[in-house]
């Protein structure tokens, strides 16, 4: 098992001591959830739900209150600083802005740069080889390499971070809602692009949205969220369809307008 999620409960801006005796509702509680080394699992639930948060704890930013995350073995929160270091070298993360996620003053170069300075020594020409490969990977040229953030579309620019976040080769990717910002072309090419290199490399995703229709393109399991719990575990992701539960009910009666072709296999359970 790549990643189990054990019983994660987490309130914002509180101590351990004062959780315990907080009226405030947990925006986790009772989070469990696990994924095994290629799979992919959509993180899905409206605005609040606690996905994004969830995606922090996971990646080692936010350190839960009570609960576990187990990654390759270890205990992320429990390791000692060398584990962790390793541990968060195998974890990476894609955001949904991708012009905020990065330094607008860095060139291309310099922002897939990042992780290879922090963990591998490499010459200047082997890292701007390096560099020039990930970049032609994700679809883009190596000379764009010394444009800037704002010389790049939206799409170009999230291609230029999934070129950081695979740049050392992690295990698993955090993509919180990476596609949503996209226009529905350019959500499908990067769609495409995350499935080849998932393929490629062997990597799992967390994949984070409101979409659906997006989750269920690109997952194999998936999990609906609502005020901080998983009410929905589908472990083989058609099982979504079956779902009695409302706030399933709410996602799919988005998605069925536009989908006729979801429209006939779910009919039966809406
Ligand atoms: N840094 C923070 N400090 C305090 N509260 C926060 C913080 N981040 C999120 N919250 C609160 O935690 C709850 C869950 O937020 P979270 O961002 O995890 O939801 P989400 O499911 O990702 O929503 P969205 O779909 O809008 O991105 C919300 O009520 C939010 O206001
Ligand atoms: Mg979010």
């Amino acid at each position: 098992m790549l990643l189990q999620v054990k019983e994660v409960t987490h309130t914002y801006g509180e101590t351990r001591l004062q959780w315990r005796s907080s009226k405030r509702a947990p925006v986790l509680s009772g989070v469990s959830l696990a994924l095994e080394e290629g799979e992919c699992l959509g993180l899905l639930g409206t605005s609040g739900a606690g996905k994004s948060t969830l995606g922090k704890v996971i990646l080692g930013l936010e350190k839960p209150q009570a609960g576990q995350i187990v990654f390759q073995g270890h205990d992320l929160y429990q390791s000692d600083r060398a584990t962790r270091r390793s541990l968060r070298r195998d974890l990476q993360v894609v955001f949904q802005d991708c012009y905020s996620s990065v330094n607008p003053r860095a060139t291309a170069e310099q922002i897939i740069g990042e992780p290879l300075e922090n963990y591998e020594r490499l010459s200047v020409q082997e890292q701007k080889r390096t560099i020039g490969g990930l970049l032609e990977r994700v679809g883009l040229k190596p000379d764009d390499m010394l444009k800037y953030p704002n010389q790049f579309s939206g799409g170009q620019l999230q291609r230029i971070n999934i070129a950081r976040a695979i740049a050392l080769k992690p295990k698993l990717i955090v993509l919180d809602e990476s596609v949503s910002s996209l226009d529905m072309v350019n959500q499908t090419h990067i769609l495409s692009l995350l499935s080849e290199l998932r393929a490629d490399f062997g990597l799992s995703y967390v994949f984070i949205t409101h979409d659906i229709k997006a989750a269920y393109s690109i997952s194999d399991k998936l999990a609906v969220m609502e005020h901080g719990q998983v009410v929905e575990m589908c472990d083989d992701k058609d099982q979504v369809f079956a779902s009695t539960h409302q706030a399933v009910k709410k996602l799919l009666a988005a998605m069925l307008p536009e989908h006729p072709r979801y429209r006939s296999r779910s009919l039966g359970s809406i």
